[in-house]
């Protein structure tokens, strides 16, 4: 059987990116294919499935913030990333506080320590999945010394090691 490209390419950073639908109501949910594109302007890349509710949403608002869990967060990932908001209110289920952005419709993870508001420049279908690439157009940054959680595939996660520095 052949190795998923998740088992190949990790660990990958693990976000909550928040969406919306045209009437306002927000979705978080989990993602891992995440990568940053630009330092000025900042610019933030991620692959959605086309199934997935957030990418219905992007289709009404192509605006999404990228919000940065802390490793404790890992519960309430797990379950952001295992339901839909298509049924269920996920702030509610996992207990997560939304925060009014400044510069896009949905909202931001209260709980998170960095959070990126972004505008969708591209959505392009690669696959199985689109990547979508955003603007940051408002940032917000509490702190940056924080565990940040690690996916590997399915359900394992990895714990960041100590920093190194290079010679
Ligand atoms: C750790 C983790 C990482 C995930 N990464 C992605 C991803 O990068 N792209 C994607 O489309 N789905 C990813 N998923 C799956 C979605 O989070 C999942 O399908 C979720 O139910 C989608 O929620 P929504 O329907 O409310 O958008 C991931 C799930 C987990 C648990």
């Amino acid at each position: 059987m052949p190795v998923r490209i998740s088992q190949l390419l990790y660990p990958r950073l693990t976000v909550l990116i928040t969406t919306c639908d045209a009437r306002g109501r927000p979705n978080v949910a989990t993602f891992s294919f995440v990568m940053p594109v630009s330092f000025e302007p900042k610019y933030v890349a991620f692959s959605v499935a086309p199934d997935r509710h957030t990418f219905s949403n992007l289709r009404e608002v192509p605006e999404f913030v990228v919000n940065v869990p802390t490793f404790d967060m890992l519960a309430r990932v797990w379950l952001c990333g295992r339901r839909s908001g298509r049924d269920v209110d996920k702030f509610k289920l996992a207990g997560l506080t939304p925060v009014p952005s400044v510069r896009v419709r949905p909202p931001r993870v209260g709980e998170c320590p960095v959070q990126l508001e972004c505008v969708v420049e591209l959505a392009r279908e690669f696959g199985d999945h689109w990547l979508v690439v955003g603007r940051v157009v408002e940032e917000h940054v509490e702190r940056v010394d924080f565990e940040p959680l690690l996916h590997h595939t399915s359900r394992r996660f990895i714990r960041p090691g100590a920093a190194v520095e290079a010679e």
